[in-house]
């Protein structure tokens, strides 16, 4: 049977993302139990928790790439965990980043950039190509447009891959732990970027360990523990004041 496309509901006002109840379990291991977290537009939601407390699994349930056992995630009022939806046409609204092998290492920086535009969503490559330039001019490596990306530095290669995620102007831009493979000294580009996104209005919800940049660009932060939230709110709360023994034990760790 054909697959529904995604389409916005009509009239949606509501959250970009609306993630309702979603539990996912590996085997006997529930790893999600029964989470409830919405996005609105233009706000930046980052996941902070332990290690296995599910921040990967939730956006890859979001992404489609792991099916949910129970539970509904809405993208702009549709509920794309209904079966019969194309998970390609969802996939091409929502951009990700993950913490490495983002780029494809046999295509030029520039082709990494345009091909979902002109193969997913049939951009022309002229037009693919003047984006992606313009969006190589504004991270500061038009110069690279040619080359392979083992030419580039890491950080180099994660802004390329983040401004990849954003060449088809997605509703919502999920990153997971998107520096933890950098040098230190090249986790700040990359940083600076995700905060110049948030100025522009981009949605995100991400994954990070950076508690200091979590404090600075967060709207909100979300502390999962074993799978639920143990407690949300905006950073100054839950970074500088947290309610939670789990969100104290966990700061005092990597504060540390
Ligand atoms: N494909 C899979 N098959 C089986 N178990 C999985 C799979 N993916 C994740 N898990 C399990 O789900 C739990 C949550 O993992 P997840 O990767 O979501 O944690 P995380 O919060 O992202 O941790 P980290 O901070 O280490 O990235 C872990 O117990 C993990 O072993
Ligand atoms: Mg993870």
């Amino acid at each position: 049977m054909a697959k529904l496309p995604f389409e916005p509901a009509t009239g949606h006002l509501g959250p970009v993302l609306d993630v309702r109840g979603v539990v996912k379990r590996f085997g006997s291991n529930i790893v999600l139990r029964g989470l409830d977290l919405a996005v609105d537009a233009h706000e930046v939601v980052v996941l902070l928790g332990a290690s296995g407390s599910g921040k990967s699994t939730l956006l890859r349930t979001v992404n489609l790439l792991e099916r949910v056992d129970d539970g509904q995630i809405f993208l702009q009022g549709t509920d794309i965990t209904d079966p019969r939806i194309d998970d390609d046409a969802v996939r091409a609204r929502i951009g990700v980043v993950f913490q490495h092998y983002n780029l494809f290492p046999h295509l030029s920086v520039l082709d990494n950039i345009t091909l979902a535009a002109r193969k997913v969503h049939g951009v022309p490559k002229q037009d693919a190509q003047d984006k992606g330039m313009s969006l190589l001019e504004r991270i500061g490596l038009a110069q690279f447009a040619r080359q392979f990306p083992d030419r580039l530095s890491g950080g180099q290669q994660q802004r390329v891959a983040i401004v990849r995620a954003l060449a088809t102007s997605p509703q919502l831009l999920l990153l997971d732990e998107i520096t933890s493979a950098l040098d230190p000294v090249l986790v700040g580009e990359v940083l600076d970027l995700v905060r110049e996104l948030k100025e522009q209005g981009t949605t995100i919800l991400m994954a990070t360990h950076e508690i200091g940049f979590a404090r600075q660009v967060a709207d909100r932060v979300v502390f999962l523990e074993h799978g639920r939230i143990a407690e949300q709110g905006p950073p100054e709360q839950v970074i500088d004041a947290p309610s939670q023994p789990a969100t104290r034990d966990f700061l005092a760790r990597v504060l540390r």
